[in-house]
């Protein structure tokens, strides 16, 4: 049968012949339906929405696995003495709002955060997000749903996105290559000394600070110093450096440029001195100050990084931001975090990936220098589009406004008696009020008063930063509070006059193009800017599309009604150092969450500062060290790892200070507890902690794991939880009763934060009674216990403004809605088991044949009789609809399978339905119907561009109707990778990491 070429001929083609379609089943029917419990019960209950299968479809579910019950399915998966036998987490201690419930509390608490106007700077500002942005990326599940770009062919939008940052930062900050996102730019900078220590190969040991930096970095960098035994030297980098003994051991030096302050400094000199010590320049920018300011590439900075939330991502008290990090070519093999590349396809087509050889660095394990995993892809994705948007012309025009409005303020605040400490700057001021006020805190009285904040310096000094979102008569009412405090006159907008010349020294003003690429000067008006945006979305697979059973991620619903208050600009706009009674609702929020994951977690404290999974790790053990040291047993550093951790594990270890020991798995895939004790017993004297997943990274809950607790326990050792696969765990049983001392959640898997293509994230970690004291604490704002650790993160309650999308969730499951969560991912992942172990080698169950809440499907054998690896699956099923599952880890010849609760049975059968057509397309392969090097797995994916090859290119054993119509219910939703499967060593032989140039475009 010959099959047309012709695209809409092809799909009226196969309408006609393909198999008849599935009728539908209404998976939700009046008749199945739960009653409410009353007249009076509200009917937008969260839970019936938030779980996918309904109450006939999970005991269909049960009745396949041979269940009449789901008590009776639970027994057998989650082993007895673990089950937690209080009532910890219920609808007593977490009762349950309905969607509209939930909305009016949101509401209320955002409305007890004061709506003052912050020129608090310090790294954080009143962001200007375009509408167009924060309708349709921000607020769009096509954005905010899609996982980590780690398949390529189903993410080209985003990836052209995060190269469009990763150029916009090089471009800006005149820097060889830059990084997709770090978390924030406190931890940027610690990667940033990291870097420079290992430079040195670990010879060197004093990083010197510049006072001009600010304290939130300065307090991140003396946490993360500790581990890597690094010095940490503060001071004024222009005048202290002279000192040979510091400049014998100085593997790198860190300045603020503008700094803290708002003075703008000329660090060329500093420049040449460091690398004359052999040392590296470390400078933290701002990328809006960079289109007025000499670019730090341009006067011999090494490393350049810091915060782009002011292009248009909002404070959010905090968070979350994307941090963009930067360096020259010849430290590009170590820098930390992702980085996109440019490759091609197998047809030679152009695509973008993430670059092999340097991502994530974790994937080294206790070699790593850094543990970042999950980064800040969708406020990445953000500030991006903004500079799209944008365009140079537009961003200088913002700069200079602000840079002109900042001096109409300095001049007239002079005029009034005051000094501005400053006379060079950009954005900020720093004002000695003694020749005009009585005091800084006569000037901060005059500002609360009038609804401002200013910065908080000491009692002479007060600080000001202004940014995009002031206007005429906010600058009036900012002079007009000077002028109060100096008991002056009011001014009013008539007796400003614009400023003749710029407040930035000559030679420090930019003079280098930016942003000449077409990308950045084409999408300038609305409409053009829409269809950019749903040009690359319609690129990517997200959650909109299919469900994405990536193990170990928990890719489960983020609700509509949980991503509402987020971007309100009662949660939005507030800036994180605002004394705590402006930012009451937000703290009441956070009391709420912390309390409910104390219950969930059965620990006694916990903090949100850790704004990521990995964060997490790093501030779990480091409150693990602390706590050692407090009891005279800082020696101990030994740190039990189990062979089958994710990599951050170990990676995190490293950096808290601690020496990596391996502990084995059984083939069975559990811990070997012989291991496991003789290593605790043979480190006993310098034994600090076991890091554990449970259910384990197998995918199973195992028996032992109280027993590895204890013989940690009774060997002198804390044991770590990583809660990655908490999703199994709530209300089931907890961290606390599995013998944990602290776990880390990742708010971003089991509590309902959008992965936002490669983050954000929030790691809270909990902590048992005897660790909560050392909890992290923050320079500018008091959080943590009363021995606390230095900070992890740049704002003391992190990625603030998306923990309000955790709190909602478990406010609208409650308890029970929670643990029915729990249970249905359970059940779910034990009904696919059940559907693929005939067909596929299911690796792991307990004794009673239940797995936990993923799976791992071992594919080996299809390698050996066929050629066929784990990749050659994971494309095809991109041709069936899928995100393909975690592929080859923990086992790189496994799958591992997660669905969570909220896909329904239907989701679920065509996923298994997918996976089942595809072995017998192997099996073709297998039996030599098709040939091993020229078939369906191995050409997979199959994108338009190879369907509509001539017919005298169409050199393939198959149809192009088998190829992309491989099932029928493709015809009625397919969704199509746009490249084909795509050339990794051809991209990590040839790394280019920026947009295509002018001259490139044209040239194409
Ligand atoms: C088991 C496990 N631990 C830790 C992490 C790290 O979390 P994050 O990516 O938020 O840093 C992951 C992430 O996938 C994980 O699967």
């Amino acid at each position: 049968m010959a099959v047309p070429r012709n695209v809409s001929a092809l799909a009226r083609h196969l309408a006609h012949h393909a198999r008849p379609m599935c009728p539908r089943v209404l998976s939700r029917s009046l008749a199945t339906a739960k009653a409410p419990p009353s007249l009076f019960a509200p009917l937008d209950t969260f839970g019936d929405r938030h779980l996918g299968p309904d109450d006939s479809e999970v005991a269909h579910m049960l009745a396949k696995l041979g269940y009449d019950s789901m008590d009776a399915f639970v027994a057998d998966t989650v082993p007895e003495k673990i089950r937690s036998a209080t009532n910890a987490v219920s609808n007593e201690t977490i009762p349950a709002l309905s969607e509209s419930e939930l909305l009016r509390r949101a509401k209320e608490l955002g409305q007890a955060n004061k709506p003052f106007k912050s020129y608090i700077g310090m790294g954080y500002h009143n962001a200007v997000v375009p509408p167009v942005i924060l309708r349709n990326i921000t607020e769009s599940p096509a954005w905010y749903t899609p996982y980590t770009p780690y398949q390529p062919e189903i993410s080209q939008g985003r990836l052209e996105s995060l190269v469009n940052f990763q150029t916009m930062v090089m471009s800006l900050t005149s820097m060889e290559i830059a990084n997709a996102s770090l978390l924030d730019e406190a931890t940027a900078a610690a990667e940033g000394m990291v870097m420079a220590f290992t430079g040195s190969n670990g010879k060197k040991r004093t990083f010197f600070v510049d006072s001009g930096v600010a304290p939130q970095t300065i307090a991140v960098l003396r946490t993360r110093s500790k581990g890597f035994g690094i010095k940490l030297v503060i001071g004024d980098a222009l005048k202290d450096l002279n000192n040979d003994a510091l400049r014998s051991d100085l593997c790198g030096v860190l300045v603020q440029y503008p700094d803290v302050n708002g003075a703008v400094k000329d660090f060329s000199g500093l420049a040449d001195s460091v690398h004359s010590a052999g040392a590296l320049l470390v400078c933290a920018t701002d990328l809006l100050a960079l289109t007025m300011l000499k670019p730090p590439g341009e006067w011999g900075a090494d490393i350049v990084l810091g915060n782009s939330a002011r292009f248009g991502v909002p404070a959010g008290y905090g968070g979350p931001h994307a941090a963009f990090f930067a360096v020259t070519d010849k430290l590009k093999r170590k820098m930390p975090g992702r980085l996109i590349g440019r490759s091609r396809d197998v047809q030679g087509n152009p695509a973008y990936r993430l670059a092999l050889q340097t991502r994530e660095q974790h994937i080294r394990r206790e070699k790593a220098t850094s543990n970042i995993c999950t980064s800040q892809a969708l406020l990445a994705n953000m500030a991006a589009m903004y500079a799209v948007y944008h365009g140079p012309v537009n961003l200088q025009r913002i700069a200079q406004k602000v840079h002109g409005l900042t001096q109409i303020i300095k001049s007239t605040v002079e005029s009034f008696g005051y000094k501005v400490i400053n006379a060079q700057f950009f954005d900020t001021l720093t004002v000695n009020v003694s020749g005009a006020a009585k005091d800084a805190e006569a000037v901060h009285a005059a500002a609360l008063a009038a609804g401002i904040n200013l910065r908080r310096i000491d009692d002479k000094h007060v600080g000001l930063t202004l940014d995009e979102s002031v206007g005429a008569e906010d600058v009036v009412a900012l002079i007009n509070v000077f002028a109060s405090a100096a008991s002056k006159g009011s001014v009013s907008l008539s007796d400003l006059s614009p400023p003749e010349t710029l407040a930035i020294p000559e030679g420090l003003r930019r003079t280098s193009q930016f942003l000449p690429h077409p990308v950045f000067n084409s999408h300038h008006s609305e409409t053009e800017m829409l269809r950019y945006i749903y040009h690359l979305q319609s690129k990517d697979l997200g959650l909109n599309h299919a469900m994405i059973p990536l193990g170990s991620c928990t890719m489960k619903l983020n609700s509509t009604s949980s991503m509402i208050p987020l971007t309100w600009p009662e949660f939005s706009s507030v800036h994180p150092f605002v004394p705590k009674d402006q930012a009451k609702g937000y703290l009441e929020l956070i009391k709420e969450l912390e309390s409910d994951l104390c219950k969930i977690t059965g620990f006694a404290a916990c903090s949100l500062q850790p704004n990521s999974g990995a964060a997490g790790e790093y501030a779990g053990l480091s409150v693990i060290r602390a706590y050692h040291e407090s009891r005279g047993e800082g020696h101990r550093n030994i740190c039990l790892i189990p062979v089958s951790a994710h990599g951050t594990n170990p990676a995190s270890a490293v950096m808290a200070g601690l020496k990596v020991v391996p502990v084995k798995t059984h083939a069975d895939g559990n811990l070997d507890l012989e291991d496991l004790r003789s290593k605790a017993e043979k480190y006993k004297d310098n034994l600090a902690a076991f890091m554990i997943t449970y259910p384990s990274t197998f995918g199973v809950f195992e028996d032992g794991v109280q027993d590895a607790c204890k013989i940690i326990h009774d060997n002198g050792g804390q044991v770590y939880l990583d809660g990655a696969n908490l999703n199994a765990q709530v209300g089931l049983t907890n961290p606390a009763i599995c013998g944990g001392d602290v776990c880390h959640m990742n708010l971003h898997k089991t509590f309902a934060i959008p992965h936002g293509g490669g983050g954000p994230g929030v790691g809270p970690i909990c902590a048992a009674e005897h660790l909560a004291p050392f909890l992290p604490s923050h320079p500018l704002i008091e959080t943590g216990g009363d021995k606390a650790i230095d900070a992890v993160a740049a704002a003391p309650y992190g990625s603030a403004s998306i923990l309000t999308i955790s709190w909602a969730y478990i406010k609208m499951l409650g308890g029970t809605g929670l643990s029915d969560a729990s249970k249905v991912a359970l059940l779910n992942a034990n009904y696919i088991a059940h559907r693929l172990s005939e067909h596929y080698t299911l690796r792991y169950k307990n004794g009673k044949d239940r797995v936990a809440h993923e799976l791992l499907i071992d594919l080996a054998e299809f390698d050996k009789a066929a050629g066929l690896k784990v990749n050659d699956f994971a494309k095809r099923l991109q041709d069936y609809g899928f995100h393909p599952p975690t592929c080859s880890w923990p086992i790189s010849t496994c799958m591992l399978i997660e669905p969570t609760e909220s896909e329904t049975l239907e989701e679920i059968d065509r996923f298994c339905d997918a996976m089942i057509q595809i072995r017998k397309e192997a099996e073709d392969i297998i039996t030599g119907k098709q040939p091993k090097d020229n078939n369906l797995l191995k050409n997979a994916p199959h994108p338009l561009s190879v369907i509509t090859l001539p017919e005298e290119e169409w050199n393939r054993p198959y149809s192009r109707q088998t190829a992309a119509y491989p099932v029928p219910g493709l015809l009625e939703r397919k969704f199509w990778p746009t490249v084909s499967r795509i050339d990794d060593a051809y991209g990590d032989t040839h790394l280019i990491c920026d947009c295509p140039s002018v001259e490139e475009t044209a040239s194409h």
